[in-house]
């Protein structure tokens, strides 16, 4: 391998210096989710009392969100792409953001300035002979953000896997910081008899060859764990985690029916264990690209047979589905559900799966509901919506009637809650159940 430390020597900085570049005002996007740069936002954090108004961008923190604590506002403002657990608090007492944004749109509103980018902060592998280095576990956004950048801050990790599919060249970095850390990991969820009853429904709407969107949960992992004995299933999803890694090494994932990227583990971004990122480190047969093109509804919908699996919060009975909302308080995001719900309706033979348990709040709330709460929005809107699963069954909605939606709908929906949504069917449509 040529000796990039002796070339690129004059950029290896301390992490210290390299955010010392960082000034008031900046807009900085880090890298999403699992592919943070810890050590960069640690020092960022350090050098809080020298900065004011600096705006923090990226989609979901799976790291602490330090810079999101009461006490940060007057230094950094989090503009939130998709609000997660650590972010969540400081979205809701008004101390960040959160912009509604479709995850394929991201790279465009950094290409176009829609956000401008003044740093960028990049976790990276380390360099192949040509000087290249991976974005591994996180390529979503991070190339177009790189690009529009005018400040490039990398630290390089040998912990990083070098994935196919997206890199950056040494020369389009500014500064570059060498530290080995382990990533950041997402553990398996625990899988209970809830989530196995769900993902057994699930699982029956899936065949040999299909190609899987996995959102993330116990409930996408509780699917896979139903589909040991079919053959030939593909992955084109925004992102996966340790579960997939378990199939393809018993063969059931070969990707070989896939119509576009056969043979190919389609993913913008990683989120798991070890175990994963060592199953993607230079492993040719899995791709990662970046967002708008896995999320492109249009490259979606020229996949046969895609089945995207999601989940929500509520949906009442037309179907409007809510997947980010808690009344008016933003929860989570849009992310990738209408991206891929919208592809896998349009691609021949595709099926977009909407699934989740019938209630929420031990059993005290129906998932299923006649309105959606007040405030809250729709994110997969009733034109879209295709399949419905908890764990009571799976209601197919394409081409039905409100009436017959209402109907399949009340037909999956907690025992409990059935006769208060009989009443609303039968005031609504003037008729009996
Ligand atoms: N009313 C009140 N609270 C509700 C609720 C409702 N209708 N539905 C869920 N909640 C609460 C739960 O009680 C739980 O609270 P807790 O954290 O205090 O226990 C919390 O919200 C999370 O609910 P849960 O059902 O466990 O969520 P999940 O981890 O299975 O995630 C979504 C479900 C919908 C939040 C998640 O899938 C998401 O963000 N989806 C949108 C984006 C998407 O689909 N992206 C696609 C690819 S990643």
């Amino acid at each position: 391998m040529k000796d990039w430390k002796k070339e690129y020597a004059h950029k290896i900085v301390s992490v210290e210096e390299a955010v010392q570049h960082v000034k008031s005002g900046d807009n900085i996007v880090f890298t999403h989710a699992c592919g943070e740069s810890q050590c960069l936002t640690t020092e960022l954090v350090n050098q809080a009392d020298r900065l004011e108004q600096v705006t923090i961008m990226h989609m979901v923190a799976m790291g602490t969100a330090p810079y999101c604590q009461p006490g940060m506002e007057k230094h950094f403002r989090h503009n939130a792409l998709f609000v997660g657990g650590s972010t969540r608090k400081a979205v809701e007492e008004g101390r960040a953001d959160y912009t509604p944004c479709f995850f394929h749109e991201a790279p465009k509103f950094f290409r176009e300035g829609l956000l401008p980018v003044d740093v960028v902060f990049l976790q990276l592998s380390e360099p192949d002979e040509q000087g290249n280095c991976s974005f591994g576990i996180s390529v979503d956004y991070t190339q177009p953000a790189a690009s529009a950048a005018k400040l490039v801050i990398a630290q390089i990790n040998k912990n990083m896997p070098r994935t196919y599919g997206n890199s950056i060249h040494l020369d389009d970095i500014d500064y570059i910081v060498e530290k080995d850390e382990p990533l950041i990991e997402l553990q398996p969820p625990k899988i209970g008899d809830l989530e196995k009853k769900i993902g057994g429904y699930v699982a029956s709407l899936i065949h040999d060859g299909d190609t899987l969107q996995l959102g993330i949960g116990a409930i996408p992992d509780a699917v896979l764990s139903f589909l040991g004995d079919k053959k030939d299933l593909g992955i084109h999803s925004e992102m996966f985690s340790d579960g997939v890694v378990d199939l393809a090494n018993k063969g059931v994932v070969t990707n070989k029916k896939k119509t576009i990227d056969t043979g190919k583990f389609v993913s913008c971004f990683l989120m798991g264990t070890k175990k994963l990122y060592d199953f993607v480190n230079n492993n040719p047969d899995v791709e990662m690209k970046p967002v708008d093109y896995t999320n492109d509804p249009f490259v979606v919908a020229k996949i046969d047979n895609i089945i995207s699996i999601n989940s929500a919060m509520q949906v009442d009975l037309m179907g409007q589905v809510n997947a980010e909302m808690i009344g008016n308080r933003q929860f989570s995001g849009v992310g990738g559900q209408v991206d891929f719900v919208r592809g896998a309706s349009r691609a021949k033979g595709g099926k977009a799966i909407i699934a989740m348990s019938a209630t929420t709040g031990k059993g005290k709330i129906s998932k299923i509901v006649p309105l959606l709460d007040e405030g809250a929005a729709i994110t997969t809107s009733r034109n879209d919506v295709d399949y419905i699963v908890t764990e009571y069954g799976i209601a197919s909605l394409k081409a039905k009637t409100l009436r017959q939606r209402a109907a399949a709908l009340i037909n999956i929906a907690h025992p409990d809650f059935r006769p208060a949504l009989i009443a609303e069917f039968e005031k609504r449509f003037h008729c009996k159940f």
